[in-house]
């Protein structure tokens, strides 16, 4: 790299139930990110999915803030070879929209599931993170589970129906649900985070209801047994030869670490790193790793776990974009194992310079 600063684009808001918890994530890459290092540049993207060239996460969480006219929406002209930001309203922008690489801090559908990762890949430009398959397979719970079945990783029964299925026959699916899976059960939809949409279900009323509402969230719904665990979480960096944090431990202040757990409950506890023999907290680094390698993650990625009472780990979800405040378990588990916040930050935007430039590599046309 030379001496030049590089114009980086934080992007963060998103048509998304996680639209929050990115403005929050957001706020801490805005605050820690080196600018003796990067030009920084934001862009907020509204609940509605609109894109506001220079907002501040603050403008997007205060309602009283106006951001539709005081900051000119805009759009990536996706050109390959020369890929730019233009206003829709005619405004001139700094170095015509130019710039060097995008930090998606994005969480949830529209932001990490591939949707703006294919955008990205059409505009040819360098960005953080996972690229599409990788996003897609860790947003959906049902394809993700499928994969990590394949790679042999161990986890929880599950059973997967479509909304229309239910609709046609709730009667055969609740039966389904009661002799394969029986109660409790978690039901949700594939393509959530956040906890969104999830419900814990102890009875067939209760069941009937969670179908409902995970079916409103997403045409597919995925049903789990109740695993009774400690919930352990691992940080993976790195693109092709990954390395894994220490293990962390969550003690979710409710029956289960749903949305208001994770987000409004000062009582939910991170324990970093996790109290685990040695030989356990080895295992879960490896099964981490293998997880990532087997959706094809890229930069990082954060791998969730439950270990039963008797020390067997079982794998929950893999989370392409986790919650990425100062305080969250992604960068503290990699605080604890060495990697501060601040570079965090470098290594991942090196990170997808590296991808980046590996895929410059393929050959786009057959050459006799
Ligand atoms: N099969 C399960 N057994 C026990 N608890 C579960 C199970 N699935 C989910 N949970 C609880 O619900 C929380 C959210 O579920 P998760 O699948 O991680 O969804 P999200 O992608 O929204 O984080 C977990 O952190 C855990 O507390
Ligand atoms: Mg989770």
């Amino acid at each position: 790299m030379d001496n030049k600063k590089l114009k980086i684009i934080i992007l963060f808001g998103g048509k998304s139930g996680e639209h929050q918890v990115s403005l929050n994530s957001a706020k801490s890459v805005l605050q820690a990110i080196d600018r003796s290092r990067y030009i920084v540049q934001t862009i907020g993207i509204s609940q509605e999915g609109r894109w506001y060239w220079g907002a501040h996460p603050d403008h997007l969480l205060n309602e009283n803030l106006p951001i539709s006219n005081t900051f000119p929406l805009v759009t990536l002209v996706h050109d390959p070879n020369d890929a730019h930001f233009i206003t829709l309203d005619g405004t001139k922008i700094p170095d015509n929209g130019k710039f060097d690489l995008i930090f998606p801090v994005l969480h949830g559908p529209n932001g990490e599931d591939g949707t703006l990762q294919g955008l990205l890949e059409l505009a040819n430009v360098p960005y953080v993170g996972c690229g599409i398959l990788g996003s897609s397979l860790g947003m959906d719970k049902d394809r993700m589970k499928a994969v990590f079945a394949h790679a042999g990783l161990p986890q929880a029964n599950y059973l997967t129906f479509l909304r229309s299925e239910y609709k046609n026959s709730p009667a055969s699916c609740i039966q389904k649900v009661e002799q394969t899976l029986g109660y409790p059960c978690f039901v949700k939809p594939a393509n959530l985070g956040s906890s969104v949409g999830i419900s814990k279900a102890h009875n067939s009323a209760e069941l009937q209801e969670a179908f409902k509402v995970a079916s409103s969230y997403d045409r597919k719904v995925v049903i789990e047994e109740n695993i009774t665990g400690r919930e352990i979480e691992v940080s993976i960096l790195g693109n092709d030869f990954p390395e894994a944090s220490f293990p962390g431990e969550i003690l979710p202040a409710k029956e289960f670490y749903d949305y208001q757990a994770k987000y409004n409950n000062a009582g939910s506890r991170l324990i970093i790193p996790a109290v685990l023999p040695e030989a356990l907290s080895n295992q879960l680094r490896q099964m981490a790793i293998r997880a990532f390698l087997a959706v094809e993650a890229s930069g990082l990625s954060r791998v969730d776990f439950f270990v039963t009472a008797d020390n067997k780990p079982l794998i929950n979800e893999i989370n392409t974009l986790p919650g990425f405040t100062q305080i969250s378990m992604y960068p503290k588990l990699w605080e604890s194992t060495g990697i501060n916040y601040n570079e965090l930050i470098n290594r991942l935007i090196s990170l997808a310079f590296e991808r980046y430039k590996d895929k410059q590599n393929n050959q786009i046309a057959h050459k006799e």
